[in-house]
């Protein structure tokens, strides 16, 4: 059984306009991940964005992504749907399919020698719901050849601080339950743009770094938005995911924090 790698990015916003917005350039973050994916001696398989890929989910902004795509991947690309995301734009601008129906979520399941990747939409209030669940399950029994990997937007265990509590998938436990009941090798996730992981449900579950800007949130003082981008290089070797999150060299500079005082907290800055 071969080693397989591949690219989880997430958290892309980009917006129709290249330039800086709040002091970041989605695009150019987009850029600088991708080359440091390549620069690092990375040779992915293909690449999985989980979410958020424009930020104000419109059709201009789908248009800057596809052109930039077209520029950056040179192997496929796998795109999930989150918060940001606009179905109908998004359907528009990616998806040939005039039988679709707009406003249905975006799922789907693709393999890659043996590896499945199965691909969840939590845009709307950051759940999946009863039709993606009974999908996944159906989807789980048939067997892949080396395991699925499940990719959905907002990750579904309780993260380090309480105040990220409200950005965990809401319908977690249904998903829990289904998979529980088959193998599933891990599930990746973007939307809190930290790092971090969990045992949840037999498995491995993990976020990535996002690609637009990082966040901070080390203590209960506050979260912190921080210039930066990286990635989580995932690796299927020996029947087990391994999934290592890479943020790249750059500033690391803290622009403004989202939420808080920030008084007397300069120690939870560093
Ligand atoms: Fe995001
Ligand atoms: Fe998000």
């Amino acid at each position: 059984m071969r080693d397989h790698a591949f690219v989880q990015l997430s958290d892309l916003h980009i917006r129709a306009e290249d330039g800086p917005h709040r002091s970041i350039d989605p695009a150019e973050a987009l850029r600088g991940t991708v080359h440091g994916v390549y620069e690092l001696g990375v040779e992915p398989e293909f690449f999985v964005v989980s979410g958020d890929l424009c930020d104000r989910g419109d059709h201009a902004g789908y248009l800057r992504l596809r052109e930039l795509a077209v520029e950056l991947f040179g192997v496929p690309v796998l795109l999930a749907l989150g918060n940001h995301d606009g179905r109908q734009a998004f359907r528009d601008v990616f998806l040939d399919d005039p039988m679709a129906v707009q406003a249905e979520p975006y799922f789907y399941a693709q393999e890659f020698d043996g590896v499945r990747i199965a691909v969840l939409d939590s845009k709307v209030r950051g759940e999946v719901g009863p039709r993606q669940l009974d999908w996944l399950r159906q989807t789980l029994q048939q067997p892949a050849a080396v395991g699925t990997i499940v990719v959905v937007h907002h990750p579904p265990f309780l993260n380090a601080v309480r105040h990220m509590d409200d950005r965990v998938l809401r319908d977690a436990g249904a998903l829990a339950a289904v998979v529980r009941a088959a193998p599933v090798l891990g599930l990746l996730h973007g939307h809190t743009h930290i790092a971090s992981m969990a045992a949840w449900a037999g498995t491995i579950s993990v976020t990535a770094p996002g690609v637009a800007h990082l966040r901070t949130s080390v203590t209960a003082a506050g979260l912190g938005f921080v210039e930066g981008s990286g990635f989580n290089l995932c690796v299927v070797r020996g029947g087990r995911l391994t999934v290592q999150p890479v943020v790249l060299p750059g500033t690391q500079s803290l622009p403004s924090w989202l939420d808080g005082p920030r008084e007397g907290t300069a120690a939870a800055r560093t």
